[in-house]
């Protein structure tokens, strides 16, 4: 027997929304779109559905057309003959009016371009990196950055951003994983909204919202191996259940347009797949916005081995649903002879035409092409002291803190410190990889910020003692002699920002080993030790360093690393973050991630035989999902339960009592797990279904309450509807996905 959801009871999980429709124009526009679509020539229609590399970017203050380069010019000309519609990374309010006059004063029909760019972690304000931000556990924080990201690139003249990047993201040597929300589902799902939210801001025709644009469709986090590019090999059940959810909470936001993969989805590329981009994307959840290539995706379509050339790359990609092409300029090349030969009809074509119009005029664009465009305005809202406040809170934030044995921290500001690592007094890898419009001179670097709040600046001594990848002639040498003259040793070791991002996948995600030798060293001198860890990924922490006595995650924490890192380091503000991927005990466990399917063999010892376990490793993570500690010391009481069955349309309220034992207040993240013990299909071991952020006052105590209904315990039955099976689940609330105080209830 089984229980088919009601919308209702969906609704109340936060498992379904109401569509918002915010593409769909007045009538008078849609008139308007319509007058253009019957003047414009299949040229133009190809035109607008073209988007380049914007080349005339990085120029400062006026763009001076007397100097332009051959390819500069050719890409002026194209625009003033309305073969290309679209921009993408190019910034600033008067390179933007300039492209812009090309197309609006210049061109036969004045069709205002879409200028696009990867306003990922901020546009000048770096905030940290999404897989940081997410650490908050707070959606609202990531849709205030998003804010101030849309505020600044807005005033750039940029009208679209592409992301958030909702990739969930299993496998750790994968490069991507850090620009999404990490391995799980809803926290994906609440960070795309939330981000959604942030870009696109209330109103679409104001200067400071841009487009969001998510990304990448779909599963290209589920890259076999971990290797970007690779296929994605997975059930339909896995995309429904953990790769899509994300891509729905994003359109259900309001998202109007979507990037798809490069990847292929059990063996059909993403870039040609009409069953994602028709059946899933327009039939099921009824996307009205439009759908753009990732880079030269459609040319790709011919190496993977699926189209036989570029022409029919672009009847292969352009009839599954994709409506705008990204930099191959094969849709401008081919589309117009694919038309006029009745190959692709010259409804589908108008069908994408008209959706990239009506984002046009979503934007407000027909009725202010220079939206945004003004130097003065730009001068004053990029990097706002709003904004840099907010990029320093977000950081203080996104860390999460390890490990912190005997209390070592915080620290007082009158110890001798040693600051020693690549990273200490580096500014290369401070604002991530996604920041291509930060400048690293706003980059304040652990060493700035550590001496700016230490009370006499000389006592802090700084030796990088290797380099990121390789040794350094004397370092380890100069690093031990410093960790001997220190009270405290800070180690600022980790990955660079080039270790992770687009094409940067690795095969072991361990420290390098020239850090490791460094780390190895240090740690025999004695003194107590600080890891200060930059990652875009969980780490597989190995050696020494997993036995320092304090480790922070630091990520790449965007331009006010130093700072916030000093403000936690000191106990001005205490670490809350939360950890969004599981740091797994080594390599070879990845795919590693908390909610894995229950298995028959549940290993009960480490190294119980012919259970799940590695032969030299227990099945668990060095630190789970979910972990994070603070200053205070929080335990959790068992739960108390409103009842212990829970009927169909009821509720039920679930209540522990959590107490500081420690000095200083701590800011909790209480979570709910649920299992269900007997399903039709196999469930995962545990399933994050709701948090809350609770302030635990230093020797006091608060209740958390979470309340539960039929919806939260939905799954996808056998026919992929929601549904739930009467019988027994087992909850837990709890700091990470390893732990926590249990009860159970039943279903009838
Ligand atoms: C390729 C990346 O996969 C995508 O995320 C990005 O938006 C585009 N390049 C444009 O830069």
């Amino acid at each position: 027997m089984s229980l088919r959801m009601s919308r209702r009871d969906l609704l109340l999980a936060g498992a379904a929304m109401p569509v918002l429709l915010s593409v769909v124009p007045a009538r008078g526009e849609a008139q308007r779109i319509e007058t253009l679509l019957d003047r414009m020539t299949l040229e133009e229609k190809a035109g607008q559905l073209t988007l380049v590399n914007d080349p005339f970017r990085w120029r400062p203050g006026n763009v001076n057309p007397d100097a332009f380069d051959p390819g500069q010019q050719a890409v002026a000309q194209e625009i003033r003959e309305g073969r290309i519609g679209a921009l993408f990374n190019g910034i600033g309010a008067a390179q933007a009016r300039y492209a812009q006059h090309l197309a609006v004063q210049e061109s036969r029909l004045g069709i205002p371009l879409l200028l696009a760019a990867d306003v990922i972690h901020g546009l000048r304000t770096i905030f940290p990196v999404p897989l940081a931000e997410t650490a908050s556990w707070d959606p609202d924080l990531a849709a205030r950055t998003a804010r101030a990201a849309a505020t600044e690139a807005g005033a750039s003249g940029i009208h679209q951003t592409y992301a958030p990047m909702v990739d969930i993201a299993r496998d750790q040597r994968w490069g991507r994983v850090v620009e999404g929300a990490g391995e799980d589902v809803l926290l994906g799902r609440l960070f795309a909204a939330a981000r959604v939210r942030g870009f696109q801001g209330d109103e679409l025709r104001d200067a400071s919202s841009l487009v969001a644009t998510p990304k990448h469709f779909a599963a290209y986090g589920a890259a076999e191996g971990g290797l970007d590019y690779a296929g994605a090999e997975l059930s339909e059940r896995a995309l429904r259940e953990v790769y899509l959810p994300p891509f729905r909470a994003a359109f259900d936001a309001g998202a109007c347009s979507v990037m798809c993969g490069f990847n292929t989805v059990n063996g059909i590329p993403a870039t040609a797949d009409p069953w994602l981009l028709q059946q899933v994307l327009r039939r099921e959840w009824g996307f009205r916005g439009y759908v753009v290539s990732d880079y030269t995706a459609d040319a790709e379509l011919v190496s993977h081995g699926f189209a036989e050339d570029a022409r029919d790359a672009v009847r292969l990609a352009f009839l599954a649903g994709v409506d705008m092409s990204m930099n191959s300029r094969l849709y401008q090349r081919y589309l117009p002879e694919l038309v006029a030969e009745g190959v692709v009809p010259m409804a589908r074509l108008d069908d994408a035409v008209r959706r990239v119009l009506r984002v046009k005029e979503a934007l407000g664009l027909f009725d202010d092409p220079w939206r945004g465009m003004d130097s003065e305005r730009e001068a004053r809202v990029v990097r706002a002291p709003a904004h840099v406040a907010l990029a320093r809170d977000a950081a203080r934030r996104s860390v999460v803190l390890l490990r912190n044995e005997g209390g070592l921290l915080p620290l007082r500001p009158d110890l001798r410190l040693a600051l020693i690592g690549p990273f200490g007094a580096d500014a290369d890898n401070v604002l991530g990889p996604w920041s291509i419009f930060g400048e690293r001179e706003h980059a304040v670097t652990l060493e700035a910020g550590i001496r700016a709040a230490i009370a006499d600046p000389d006592r802090l001594t700084v030796v990088p003692g290797s380099g990121i990848e390789s040794d350094l002639p004397g370092g380890i040498d100069a690093a031990v002699a410093a960790a001997g003259a220190a009270d405290v040793v800070l180690l600022a070791v980790g990955e660079s920002q080039w270790m992770s991002a687009e094409g940067h996948s690795r095969t072991e995600i361990d420290l390098p080993p020239p850090q490791a030798a460094l780390v190895e060293a240090v740690m025999q001198a004695g003194r107590p030790v600080v890891v200060l860890l930059k990652t875009g990924r969980a780490l597989a922490l190995t050696g020494s360093v997993a036995e320092a006595d304090a480790i922070m995650v630091t990520w790449f924490l965007g331009q006010e690393e130093g700072n916030a890192v000093a403000d936690l380091l000191f106990g001005s503000a205490a670490p809350s973050g939360r950890l969004p991927v599981s740091f797994p005990l080594r390599t070879g466990q990845q795919p590693f991630y908390y909610a894995r399917l229950s298995t028959g063999r549940p290993a009960q010892a480490a190294d119980q035989a012919y259970t799940a376990h590695y032969r030299n490793l227990p099945d668990g993570a060095l630190y789970p999902f979910g972990h994070g500690l603070t200053y205070g010391s929080v335990r959790y009481e068992p739960p108390r339960l409103t009842a212990e069955r829970l009927m169909a349309g009821g509720r039920l309220t679930a209540t522990a009592r959590l107490v500081n034992d420690g000095a200083r207040d701590a800011d909790e993240v209480a979570q709910l797990y649920l299992r269900d013990r007997a399903a039709r299909v196999v469930q995962p071991r545990r399933l994050l279904k709701a948090f809350s952020h609770v302030t635990v006052p230093a020797g006091g105590a608060v209740e958390v309450s979470f309340d539960l209904g039929v919806g939260e315990l939905a799954y996808l039955g056998p026919d992929m509807q929601p549904t739930a099976d009467p019988g027994w689940f087992d909850l837990w609330i709890a700091p990470n996905a390893e732990s926590g105080v249990a009860a159970a209830f039943r279903l009838d």
